[in-house]
Protein backbone atom coordinates (compact mmCIF):
# COMPACT_ATOMS: atom_id res chain seq x y z
CA UNK A 1 0.00 0.00 0.00
CA UNK A 2 1.52 3.40 -0.80
CA UNK A 3 1.06 5.99 1.87
CA UNK A 4 -0.74 9.44 0.34
CA UNK A 5 0.84 12.49 2.77
CA UNK A 6 -1.60 15.50 2.06
CA UNK A 7 -0.28 18.84 4.30
CA UNK A 8 -3.09 20.38 6.42
CA UNK A 9 -2.94 23.95 4.45
CA UNK A 10 -5.62 26.36 5.55
CA UNK A 11 -7.81 27.61 2.80
CA UNK A 12 -8.68 31.19 4.11
CA UNK A 13 -11.03 31.84 1.39
CA UNK A 14 -13.13 28.81 2.67
CA UNK A 15 -11.57 28.84 6.13
CA UNK A 16 -10.72 25.40 6.86
CA UNK A 17 -7.93 22.92 5.75
CA UNK A 18 -10.44 21.50 3.11
CA UNK A 19 -8.09 19.41 0.82
CA UNK A 20 -7.00 17.17 3.71
CA UNK A 21 -10.14 17.34 5.57
CA UNK A 22 -12.19 15.73 2.61
CA UNK A 23 -9.25 13.14 2.01
CA UNK A 24 -9.64 12.34 5.58
CA UNK A 25 -12.72 11.76 5.54
CA UNK A 26 -13.69 9.72 1.95
CA UNK A 27 -11.20 7.24 3.70
CA UNK A 28 -12.54 6.94 7.45
CA UNK A 29 -15.93 6.81 6.12
CA UNK A 30 -14.91 3.68 3.64
CA UNK A 31 -13.70 1.92 6.80
CA UNK A 32 -10.02 2.94 6.46
CA UNK A 33 -7.83 3.93 8.97
CA UNK A 34 -5.68 7.68 8.96
CA UNK A 35 -2.87 9.18 10.51
CA UNK A 36 -4.34 12.51 11.99
CA UNK A 37 -2.00 15.33 14.08
CA UNK A 38 -3.98 16.07 17.95
CA UNK A 39 -2.22 18.46 19.90
CA UNK A 40 -0.48 15.51 21.81
CA UNK A 41 1.26 12.91 19.27
CA UNK A 42 0.02 12.61 15.73
CA UNK A 43 -2.87 9.67 15.99
CA UNK A 44 -4.00 6.96 14.04
CA UNK A 45 -7.63 7.01 13.72
CA UNK A 46 -10.65 4.63 12.10
CA UNK A 47 -14.40 4.93 13.08
CA UNK A 48 -15.06 3.88 16.37
CA UNK A 49 -18.11 1.71 15.50
CA UNK A 50 -16.64 -0.08 12.81
CA UNK A 51 -15.03 -3.11 14.45
CA UNK A 52 -13.27 -3.83 10.85
CA UNK A 53 -11.95 -0.48 10.41
CA UNK A 54 -10.64 -0.32 14.02
CA UNK A 55 -8.81 -3.98 13.86
CA UNK A 56 -6.88 -2.04 11.06
CA UNK A 57 -5.48 -0.09 13.68
CA UNK A 58 -3.97 -2.97 15.93
CA UNK A 59 -2.44 -4.75 12.47
CA UNK A 60 -0.94 -1.38 11.34
CA UNK A 61 0.57 -0.29 14.25
CA UNK A 62 1.35 -4.41 15.39
CA UNK A 63 -0.34 -3.56 18.72
CA UNK A 64 -1.85 -6.67 20.92
CA UNK A 65 -5.18 -6.98 21.19
CA UNK A 66 -5.47 -6.30 25.09
CA UNK A 67 -4.45 -2.91 24.91
CA UNK A 68 -7.41 -0.74 24.62
CA UNK A 69 -8.09 2.32 22.71
CA UNK A 70 -8.72 6.14 23.26
CA UNK A 71 -11.94 7.24 22.06
CA UNK A 72 -11.84 10.61 20.71
CA UNK A 73 -15.16 12.40 20.93
CA UNK A 74 -16.73 14.72 18.21
CA UNK A 75 -18.53 17.05 20.90
CA UNK A 76 -19.58 16.54 24.55
CA UNK A 77 -23.18 15.32 22.84
CA UNK A 78 -21.28 12.09 22.72
CA UNK A 79 -20.10 11.92 26.47
CA UNK A 80 -23.19 10.11 27.41
CA UNK A 81 -23.65 8.34 24.16
CA UNK A 82 -20.73 6.37 24.83
CA UNK A 83 -19.93 6.45 28.41
CA UNK A 84 -22.26 5.51 31.91
CA UNK A 85 -21.74 7.69 34.28
CA UNK A 86 -22.26 6.94 37.71
CA UNK A 87 -24.72 9.77 39.54
CA UNK A 88 -21.84 10.30 42.55
CA UNK A 89 -19.37 10.77 39.93
CA UNK A 90 -21.31 12.95 37.79
CA UNK A 91 -20.65 16.39 38.93
CA UNK A 92 -16.80 16.19 39.48
CA UNK A 93 -16.27 14.63 35.42
CA UNK A 94 -18.43 17.23 34.20
CA UNK A 95 -16.20 19.91 35.82
CA UNK A 96 -13.14 18.03 34.48
CA UNK A 97 -14.24 17.71 31.55
CA UNK A 98 -15.70 21.79 31.14
CA UNK A 99 -12.24 22.64 32.36
CA UNK A 100 -10.05 20.32 30.13
CA UNK A 101 -12.32 19.36 27.13
CA UNK A 102 -11.14 20.66 24.38
CA UNK A 103 -7.70 19.16 25.46
CA UNK A 104 -5.00 17.03 26.51
CA UNK A 105 -7.18 15.26 28.41
CA UNK A 106 -8.38 11.26 28.54
CA UNK A 107 -11.31 10.76 31.15
CA UNK A 108 -11.96 6.02 31.65
CA UNK A 109 -14.62 4.92 32.54
CA UNK A 110 -17.44 2.89 32.31
CA UNK A 111 -18.97 2.08 28.57
CA UNK A 112 -22.25 1.72 27.14
CA UNK A 113 -22.92 -1.06 24.67
CA UNK A 114 -22.50 1.63 21.52
CA UNK A 115 -18.84 0.97 21.78
CA UNK A 116 -17.65 -2.25 20.36
CA UNK A 117 -15.83 -4.89 22.32
CA UNK A 118 -12.45 -4.24 20.09
CA UNK A 119 -12.12 -0.81 20.90
CA UNK A 120 -11.34 -1.46 24.84
CA UNK A 121 -9.86 -4.88 24.63
CA UNK A 122 -12.80 -6.46 25.82
CA UNK A 123 -13.06 -4.26 29.29
CA UNK A 124 -15.74 -2.70 30.88
CA UNK A 125 -14.71 0.87 30.89
CA UNK A 126 -13.39 3.11 27.92
CA UNK A 127 -11.09 6.29 27.40
CA UNK A 128 -12.73 9.39 26.20
CA UNK A 129 -10.91 12.50 25.31
CA UNK A 130 -11.86 15.65 22.69
CA UNK A 131 -9.16 17.34 21.26
CA UNK A 132 -7.89 20.78 20.57
CA UNK A 133 -6.17 20.49 17.29
CA UNK A 134 -8.06 22.50 14.90
CA UNK A 135 -7.25 19.87 11.96
CA UNK A 136 -8.43 17.09 13.87
CA UNK A 137 -11.44 19.11 15.46
CA UNK A 138 -12.78 20.07 12.35
CA UNK A 139 -12.33 16.01 10.65
CA UNK A 140 -13.97 14.84 13.80
CA UNK A 141 -16.59 17.51 13.25
CA UNK A 142 -17.93 16.82 9.82
CA UNK A 143 -17.38 12.91 10.64
CA UNK A 144 -19.67 13.69 12.97
CA UNK A 145 -18.74 9.88 15.00
CA UNK A 146 -16.27 9.07 17.51
CA UNK A 147 -12.67 8.18 16.16
CA UNK A 148 -10.37 5.06 17.78
CA UNK A 149 -6.76 6.95 17.77
CA UNK A 150 -4.11 5.85 19.28
CA UNK A 151 -0.72 6.91 18.84
CA UNK A 152 0.55 6.70 15.61
CA UNK A 153 3.77 4.68 16.25
CA UNK A 154 4.40 0.37 15.83
CA UNK A 155 3.46 -0.86 19.50
CA UNK A 156 6.20 -0.36 22.16
CA UNK A 157 8.00 2.49 19.92
CA UNK A 158 8.05 6.26 20.73
CA UNK A 159 4.98 7.96 20.19
CA UNK A 160 5.02 10.24 16.89
CA UNK A 161 5.44 14.46 17.15
CA UNK A 162 6.10 14.97 13.26
CA UNK A 163 4.91 13.54 10.02
CA UNK A 164 7.82 12.25 9.18
CA UNK A 165 8.09 10.53 12.52
CA UNK A 166 4.61 8.58 11.77
CA UNK A 167 6.47 7.70 8.12
CA UNK A 168 9.12 5.89 9.88
CA UNK A 169 6.98 3.78 11.02
CA UNK A 170 4.12 3.14 9.36
CA UNK A 171 4.94 3.93 5.87
CA UNK A 172 3.32 1.72 3.20
CA UNK A 173 0.93 0.28 6.28
CA UNK A 174 -1.48 3.39 6.38
CA UNK A 175 -3.46 4.96 3.41
CA UNK A 176 -2.85 8.56 4.46
CA UNK A 177 -1.44 10.92 6.85
CA UNK A 178 -2.73 14.71 7.14
CA UNK A 179 0.60 16.68 7.90
CA UNK A 180 0.36 19.41 10.52
CA UNK A 181 3.86 19.99 11.53
CA UNK A 182 4.59 19.42 15.08
CA UNK A 183 2.33 18.65 17.42
CA UNK A 184 2.44 21.26 20.22
CA UNK A 185 2.56 19.24 23.68
CA UNK A 186 4.73 16.29 22.47
CA UNK A 187 3.81 13.84 25.23
CA UNK A 188 0.10 11.75 25.05
CA UNK A 189 -2.88 12.93 26.65
CA UNK A 190 -2.94 12.70 30.70
CA UNK A 191 -5.63 9.80 31.85
CA UNK A 192 -7.44 9.61 34.44
CA UNK A 193 -10.07 7.77 36.72
CA UNK A 194 -12.85 9.25 38.64
CA UNK A 195 -14.45 7.69 41.75
CA UNK A 196 -16.14 8.89 44.76
CA UNK A 197 -14.56 12.23 44.40
CA UNK A 198 -10.82 10.78 44.13
CA UNK A 199 -8.86 11.18 41.13
CA UNK A 200 -6.71 8.33 39.88
CA UNK A 201 -3.98 9.27 37.51
CA UNK A 202 -3.29 6.16 35.08
CA UNK A 203 -0.64 8.10 33.06
CA UNK A 204 0.70 11.43 33.47
CA UNK A 205 0.40 14.27 30.96
CA UNK A 206 -0.25 18.00 29.74
CA UNK A 207 -2.51 17.64 32.80
CA UNK A 208 -0.19 17.90 35.65
CA UNK A 209 -1.02 16.44 38.85
CA UNK A 210 -0.60 20.26 40.16
CA UNK A 211 -3.80 20.91 38.21
CA UNK A 212 -5.66 18.16 38.92
CA UNK A 213 -5.25 18.24 42.54
CA UNK A 214 -7.46 21.28 43.04
CA UNK A 215 -10.69 18.89 42.16
CA UNK A 216 -9.99 16.76 44.80
CA UNK A 217 -7.73 14.18 46.29
CA UNK A 218 -5.18 12.60 43.52
CA UNK A 219 -3.40 8.97 43.30
CA UNK A 220 -0.92 7.98 41.16
CA UNK A 221 -1.79 4.68 39.98
CA UNK A 222 1.92 3.32 39.46
CA UNK A 223 2.52 2.20 36.03
CA UNK A 224 4.42 -1.15 37.50
CA UNK A 225 1.63 -1.91 39.75
CA UNK A 226 -1.47 -2.42 39.36
CA UNK A 227 -3.12 -2.79 35.56
CA UNK A 228 -5.31 -1.04 35.37
CA UNK A 229 -4.66 0.74 32.50
CA UNK A 230 -3.43 -2.03 30.41
CA UNK A 231 -1.09 -0.11 28.00
CA UNK A 232 0.52 0.82 31.19
CA UNK A 233 3.22 -1.83 30.57
CA UNK A 234 6.36 -0.88 32.32
CA UNK A 235 8.47 -0.61 28.68
CA UNK A 236 6.34 1.80 26.63
CA UNK A 237 8.03 4.56 24.85
CA UNK A 238 11.38 2.64 23.87
CA UNK A 239 14.24 3.76 21.86
CA UNK A 240 16.46 0.86 20.58
CA UNK A 241 19.27 2.56 21.63
CA UNK A 242 19.89 1.70 25.64
CA UNK A 243 18.69 4.85 27.48
CA UNK A 244 19.93 5.42 31.04
CA UNK A 245 19.44 8.51 33.23
CA UNK A 246 21.50 10.34 35.22
CA UNK A 247 22.02 13.42 37.24
CA UNK A 248 24.25 15.91 35.37
CA UNK A 249 26.37 15.45 32.52
CA UNK A 250 28.82 17.25 34.43
CA UNK A 251 29.47 14.30 36.74
CA UNK A 252 29.47 11.90 34.28
CA UNK A 253 32.27 9.90 32.57
CA UNK A 254 31.47 7.98 29.81
CA UNK A 255 32.64 4.61 29.35
CA UNK A 256 35.35 3.69 27.33
CA UNK A 257 35.41 3.52 23.78
CA UNK A 258 31.32 3.91 23.85
CA UNK A 259 29.82 6.33 21.52
CA UNK A 260 27.65 8.25 24.01
CA UNK A 261 25.12 10.86 23.17
CA UNK A 262 23.26 13.18 25.88
CA UNK A 263 20.12 14.11 25.85
CA UNK A 264 20.57 17.53 28.06
CA UNK A 265 18.34 19.25 30.86
CA UNK A 266 21.18 21.51 32.24
CA UNK A 267 23.54 23.89 30.27
CA UNK A 268 25.86 21.61 28.50
CA UNK A 269 29.50 22.05 30.06
CA UNK A 270 31.41 19.28 28.58
CA UNK A 271 30.82 18.52 24.96
CA UNK A 272 33.68 16.89 24.09
CA UNK A 273 32.32 13.41 26.13
CA UNK A 274 29.32 13.37 23.47
CA UNK A 275 29.15 12.78 20.16
CA UNK A 276 25.84 13.68 19.96
CA UNK A 277 23.89 16.48 22.21
CA UNK A 278 20.08 17.25 21.98
CA UNK A 279 18.63 20.21 24.59
CA UNK A 280 15.33 19.63 25.81
CA UNK A 281 14.87 23.49 26.93
CA UNK A 282 17.76 26.30 26.49
CA UNK A 283 15.17 27.94 28.78
CA UNK A 284 14.48 24.88 30.91
CA UNK A 285 10.92 25.35 29.98
CA UNK A 286 8.71 22.42 30.95
CA UNK A 287 6.34 22.78 27.98
CA UNK A 288 9.17 23.27 25.46
CA UNK A 289 11.04 20.01 26.37
CA UNK A 290 7.92 18.17 26.90
CA UNK A 291 6.93 19.16 23.45
CA UNK A 292 10.98 18.54 22.23
CA UNK A 293 11.35 15.12 24.04
CA UNK A 294 10.02 12.87 21.38
CA UNK A 295 11.89 14.14 18.34
CA UNK A 296 14.75 14.41 20.80
CA UNK A 297 14.90 10.97 21.44
CA UNK A 298 14.15 9.92 18.19
CA UNK A 299 17.49 11.99 16.80
CA UNK A 300 19.76 10.44 19.23
CA UNK A 301 18.21 6.71 18.65
CA UNK A 302 18.81 7.18 14.52
CA UNK A 303 22.83 7.90 15.20
CA UNK A 304 23.73 4.47 15.96
CA UNK A 305 25.33 5.30 18.90
CA UNK A 306 26.00 2.57 21.75
CA UNK A 307 24.46 4.67 24.71
CA UNK A 308 22.15 7.49 25.22
CA UNK A 309 22.08 9.32 28.55
CA UNK A 310 19.67 11.54 29.76
CA UNK A 311 19.93 14.21 32.72
CA UNK A 312 16.77 14.13 35.12
CA UNK A 313 13.90 16.54 34.99
CA UNK A 314 13.04 18.23 38.05
CA UNK A 315 9.98 16.40 39.09
CA UNK A 316 7.70 18.27 39.40
CA UNK A 317 4.27 19.67 37.36
CA UNK A 318 4.84 18.84 33.77
CA UNK A 319 8.63 17.48 34.55
CA UNK A 320 6.85 14.50 36.63
CA UNK A 321 5.31 13.26 32.87
CA UNK A 322 8.91 13.99 31.45
CA UNK A 323 10.49 11.82 33.79
CA UNK A 324 7.85 8.88 33.40
CA UNK A 325 8.72 8.92 29.81
CA UNK A 326 12.53 8.85 30.52
CA UNK A 327 11.90 5.94 33.07
CA UNK A 328 9.60 3.91 30.72
CA UNK A 329 12.15 4.71 28.02
CA UNK A 330 15.68 3.45 29.86
CA UNK A 331 13.67 0.60 31.50
CA UNK A 332 14.45 -1.54 28.86
CA UNK A 333 18.33 -1.21 29.48
CA UNK A 334 17.54 -3.44 33.12
O1 LIG B 1 -2.62 11.95 23.61
C1 LIG B 1 -3.09 10.83 23.47
O2 LIG B 1 -3.75 10.27 24.35
C2 LIG B 1 -2.85 10.13 22.13
C3 LIG B 1 -3.56 10.91 21.04
C4 LIG B 1 -3.42 10.29 19.68
O3 LIG B 1 -4.89 11.10 21.38
N1 LIG B 1 -3.32 8.79 22.18
C5 LIG B 1 -2.67 7.81 22.85
O4 LIG B 1 -3.24 6.57 22.70
O5 LIG B 1 -1.66 8.01 23.50
P1 LIG B 1 -2.48 5.22 23.06
O6 LIG B 1 -3.40 4.14 22.63
O7 LIG B 1 -1.14 5.22 22.47
O8 LIG B 1 -2.42 5.23 24.61
C6 LIG B 1 -3.63 5.08 25.29
C7 LIG B 1 -3.40 4.50 26.63
C8 LIG B 1 -2.93 3.07 26.54
O9 LIG B 1 -1.89 2.91 27.45
C9 LIG B 1 -4.17 2.28 26.96
O10 LIG B 1 -3.84 1.10 27.59
C10 LIG B 1 -4.85 3.26 27.88
O11 LIG B 1 -4.64 4.50 27.30
N2 LIG B 1 -6.28 3.02 27.92
C11 LIG B 1 -7.16 3.12 26.92
N3 LIG B 1 -8.39 2.73 27.31
C12 LIG B 1 -8.28 2.40 28.61
C13 LIG B 1 -9.19 1.90 29.60
N4 LIG B 1 -10.45 1.68 29.32
N5 LIG B 1 -8.72 1.67 30.82
C14 LIG B 1 -7.45 1.88 31.12
N6 LIG B 1 -6.53 2.35 30.24
C15 LIG B 1 -6.94 2.59 29.00
MG1 LIG C 1 0.82 4.85 22.38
Amino acid sequence: MKTEIVAAIYDRRRRSQTAATERALQLLRKGEIVALPTETVYGLAADVLNPIAVAKIFEAKERPRFDPLIVHLPNRDWFDRVTQIRDEDRKLIEKLADCFWPGPFTIVLPKKSIVPEIVTAGLDTVGVRISAHPVFTQIIGAFGKPLAAPSANRFGCLSPTTAQHVLDELDGRIPLLIDAGQTSHGIESTIVVVHNGKIDILRRGPITAEQLSQFGKIDIVSSAGKISAPGQLPVHYAPKTPLRLIEDATSFSPPEKQRVGLLAWNPVRSEENFLAIRRLSEKQDFREAAANLFRCLRELDELDLDLVVAERVPSQALGAAIMDRLERAARKDD
